[in-house]
């Protein structure tokens, strides 16, 4: 019988490339911290309309892409594709609005969805988020959009490409999007099925349309940056302003719409020259009119989601996240079953002093043990036999080296420690 593998799109993480992954989570908790945010954890899974009413039904993410289920109870359950709606339907329902305002969140949560699998694109992807909730001010775009920017130069990513975009609200996007139909219209022939039909209800959609034909003739329609009221066009002018202010290079790109409704004014999308195709390393904007979306009082709110997956990609063979030191430092190797038992004990005392500690399981001899110690990697051996444990001592081998020393028992711990703080010895006769 074939062996039975993950899920198409989604991966295992495995020991190795799992450290990778902790090191960067460590640096954003860090970092978001650092910038006053604070985490929210959601589920998984929401009910389907908060997606349904937000992201739009109109777009990829609703009509392709949300692995929809129904569950035994009959409700229309959603695995979650986005983290925005799901924050904000948090916001509402726990009233954070009584809280010090904005309300400054940050999540590293899986997103899911059902989309063609490729380098850098997965059903099943990993994103740190922020949401800054309750402002309104261009100093907010500013202020959550740059901490996605400085983890990235944190990293050595300098080849940043920051493209704005400004979107409209609800008073100028009428008149663009009446702009936007009447250049599609005579072009409608040209376009793909799903932009014919989505042409009258929902035309934005068409210029971030992923085909040729819709690619080409979306580069020529109008741009929203024509059509925005004297508020949107402020307010571009004040992010603008901020971004100048804290030194963040961006293009003016009219292109920028996002493929998520719920956007309004700033619309933002980072590329990294270090990806390929995938090369979207965060996106973002302002939305000021999800929270209503959702039957909540009028609540702006501006954030971002980063692919932590196309991050790592970005920095394969770098550096850049170093990994956090979680390797095993010491083996308990026993001779005998006297001291086996003693070693148990052994390695719970030196676990509890804080060191990383492994003991032997397969009931291997003493030569296998410690060739397994030097497999493994760690630093020294503590050897245990009879003689040992008649006069209340351990060997400490030193794996390199290969350079022993017999410590009390009870003074193991610290004696480890010591070691272990000063440089690894050259590797010199090893273990074979
Ligand atoms: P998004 O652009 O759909 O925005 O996704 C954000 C980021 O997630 C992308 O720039 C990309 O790095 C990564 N990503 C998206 N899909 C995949 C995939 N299939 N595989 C790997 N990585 C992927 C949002 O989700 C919004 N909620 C962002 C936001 C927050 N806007 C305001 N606040």
């Amino acid at each position: 019988m074939a062996t039975i593998q993950a899920p198409r799109g989604m991966r295992d993480i495995l020991p190795g490339e799992v450290e990778r992954w902790q090191a960067l989570e460590a640096r954003i908790h860090d970092l978001a911290a650092r910038h006053g945010f604070r985490e929210i954890r959601t589920p998984v899974v929401e009910h389907t309309e908060v997606f349904q009413r937000t992201v739009g039904e109109a777009t990829d993410m609703v009509e392709k892409e949300m692995y929809t289920f129904t569950d035994r109870g009959g409700r229309s359950l959603s695995l979650r594709p986005e983290g925005t709606a799901a924050v904000m339907r948090a916001y509402l329902e726990h009233g954070l609005r009584q809280q010090p305002q904005p309300a400054r969140l940050y999540y590293i949560a899986p997103m899911f969805r059902y989309d063609r699998p490729q380098k850098g694109r997965y059903r099943q992807h990993t994103q740190f988020g922020a949401e800054v909730i309750g402002s309104a001010h261009p100093a907010a775009d500013a202020e959550v959009l740059v901490l996605p920017i400085r983890l990235m130069q944190s990293l050595g990513l300098t080849e940043i490409e920051v493209r704005l975009n400004s979107v409209g609200d609800a008073v100028c996007r009428p008149r663009f999007l009446e702009a936007l139909r009447a250049y599609l219209r005579p072009r409608a022939a040209e376009l793909c099925e799903d932009c014919r039909r989505r042409l009258e209800r929902n035309p934005l959609r068409v210029l971030d349309c992923k085909r040729e034909g819709c690619h080409r003739i979306a580069q020529g329609a109008p741009s929203s940056i024509d059509h925005l009221c004297e508020a949107c066009a402020a307010h571009l002018e004040g992010v603008r302003r901020q971004f100048d202010l804290l030194g963040v290079p961006y293009r003016l790109d009219p292109s920028i719409v996002r493929g998520l409704d719920y956007y309004t004014r700033t619309a933002v999308e980072v590329f990294s020259g270090r990806l390929g195709a995938q090369n979207a390393m965060f996106g973002g904007g302002r939305y000021d009119g999800l929270a209503e979306q959702l039957g909540g009082p009028p609540t702006p709110g501006v954030g971002f989601g980063f692919g932590m997956d196309r991050l790592l990609l970005a920095l394969d063979g770098e550096g850049g996240a170093p990994a956090a030191d979680r390797q095993v430092q010491v083996m308990v190797v026993t001779i005998g079953p006297a001291a086996a038992s003693r070693g148990v004990q052994v390695a719970d005392r030196l676990r509890g002093a804080g060191l990383r500690v492994e003991t032997d399981l397969l009931g291997r001899d003493l030569r296998a043990q410690l060739k397994h110690a030097d497999r493994v990697g760690v630093r020294y051996a503590v050897l245990l036999g009879d003689d040992e444990l008649r006069s209340g001592v351990v060997i400490l081998r030193e794996m390199a080296s290969g350079e022993q020393a017999s410590v009390p028992e009870e003074g193991a711990a610290a004696a480890l420690a010591a070691r272990l703080a000063a440089p690894p010895a050259a590797g010199k006769g090893r273990w074979r």
